[in-house]
């Protein structure tokens, strides 16, 4: 088989770089190799990188013949969301999981979600003390995990989520250096670093969480009234497949965890981008200003959410820095040429995210913040992907657009913030995901 380029470094360079600078190796492979390169990160699984959109959309689009999107190829997750959450399920049995979490996270449910949001930002924001520096990440994260326990439990501020809460925190921070990434690739190196080891707590937080959320599904079977209520656990409890079983406790809580960290970790981080771009240039905060006001009083959170200077703001932050660098890997099932590339089954394919939307020919000096782009033109699902495409597309999306709308418009409209951090801030990784690499201070001044 002729693989795309290369670079041509050790395979354990090449894996060194993509712990610990990613994005300036992807940078480095897409301007060396253009639509499509390889990289040797794993022996037994040659893996191709591909940012050319109608690669993308071949790949995406074919989710069953060509190409498949098993959720053994996963199994990086397993150590947090278990082996039974729809990140890891496959074929068919993905897609009932789709199915029954889908409702919970889209249409008129997400008007319910609207008083949640508002509310949980006034409580957190108002809370913040006038003159006293904040990370606004450690804020907008405050605010998504109280959203999401919200969303996905139908309650916080109880002790059982609040403490629910706190163990999640410890357990992302403890997940979140290139350096437990590493430790998960090569279980021996944790060893050897034994207490210094950052996820070396990792087990009993994990066993923290688990106790609280399998004491919140034993006491929901135990209690009638949680026939009435309409948070995720309540669907997913009462959702029945073709021969009528419900889910187990183990299900459930692989897919609990699943939506509890996917959901407020990435969007927290997008959130925290965006207040740090908005503040940054006076002159697009001045536009949402402006946008936001002419609403009037109390407006409608559908209103806010389809407009259209705030939408360009939001996928311009998403555009920028994606969160999620790459969609999940596909596998090559039958061969398939791809950008000129005969590639054969067993092959992997990674959509590159990162690299698609830092591309010249569709985003003119991609380092720049430009939320006019996406009011100048429309871009295709393929040439602009936060979410990933496909079979595995986030089933998050529209929650988290819409969260991340309505917790900036409150922002905006009921507080006076201003950016502290006056230096570049860049992207790092944070476990699988993306981050500002530095706190982003801001201060409330009312
Ligand atoms: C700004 C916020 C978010 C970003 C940037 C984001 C990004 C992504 C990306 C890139 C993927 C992989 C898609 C692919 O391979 O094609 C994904 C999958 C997923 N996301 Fe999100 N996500 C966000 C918020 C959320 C939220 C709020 C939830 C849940 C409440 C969520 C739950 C999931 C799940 C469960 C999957 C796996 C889907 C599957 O395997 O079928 N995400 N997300």
């Amino acid at each position: 088989m002729h693989l795309p380029p290369a670079p041509n470094s050790p395979s354990a360079i090449q894996i060194l770089r993509w712990i610990f600078t990613p994005m300036s190796y992807m940078d480095e492979c897409a301007s060396k190799y253009g639509d499509i390169y390889t990289l040797n990160l794993n022996p037994n699984y040659p893996a191709v990188y591909i940012n050319n959109p109608d690669a993308l959309q071949t790949v995406l689009s074919s989710d069953t013949k060509e190409l498949s999107s098993p959720g053994e190829l996963n199994v990086i997750f397993t150590f947090l969301l278990g082996t039974q959450s729809v990140i890891t399920a496959s074929g068919k049995q993905h897609q009932r999981k789709r199915q029954l979490i889908m409702p919970a996270l889209h249409g008129e449910r997400m008007r319910a979600y609207a008083d949640i949001i508002n509310q949980v930002t006034d409580s957190v924001i108002s809370k913040l003390p006038i003159g006293a520096y904040e990370s606004i990440r450690n804020v907008t994260q405050t605010i998504t995990l109280k959203i999401i326990m919200q969303a996905v439990f139908g309650l916080y501020d109880s002790p059982r989520a609040t403490e629910l809460e706190r163990v999640l925190s410890d357990i992302l921070e403890s997940t979140s250096s290139p350096l437990s990434l590493a430790t998960g690739i090569f279980p021996i190196l944790g060893k050897v670093l034994g207490k210094f080891n950052p996820a070396h707590n990792f087990d009993t937080l994990r066993q923290q969480a688990d106790k609280i959320i399998y004491e919140e599904i034993q006491e929901r079977r135990n209690n009638q009234d949680s026939q009435t209520r309409v948070d995720i656990l309540s669907l997913l409890m009462s959702a029945r497949d073709e021969d009528g079983q419900a889910m187990t406790d183990v299900e459930l809580r692989d897919e609990l965890m699943t939506l509890l960290t996917a959901g407020h970790e990435t969007t927290a981080t997008a959130l925290a981008w965006a207040v740090y771009f908005i503040y940054k240039n006076e002159n697009v905060k001045t536009k949402l200003l402006e946008e936001l006001n002419s609403l009037g009083k109390n407006p409608d959170s559908n209103v806010i959410f389809k407009l259209p200077y705030l939408t360009a703001v939001c996928n311009e932050t998403l555009r920028i820095y994606p969160v999620g660098l790459l969609c999940f890997p596909r596998r090559v099932e039958k061969p398939i040429s791809l950008c000129g590339y005969d590639l054969e089954p067993g092959t992997l394919v990674y959509g590159s995210i990162y690299n698609t939307h830092r591309r010249q020919d569709l985003y003119p000096n991609p380092d720049e913040f430009k939320p006019e782009r996406f009011l100048e033109r429309q871009y295709s699902a393929y040439e602009f992907l936060p979410f990933g495409g496909g079979a595995r597309r986030c089933i998050g999306l529209a929650f988290a657009q819409f969260e991340m709308k309505l917790v900036l418009a409150k922002i905006l409209t009921s507080y006076q913030l201003e950016l502290l951090t006056k230096n570049k801030v860049n992207p790092k990784r944070r476990g699988l995901v993306s981050a500002p690499d530095r706190p982003i201070y801001m201060n409330r001044l009312s």
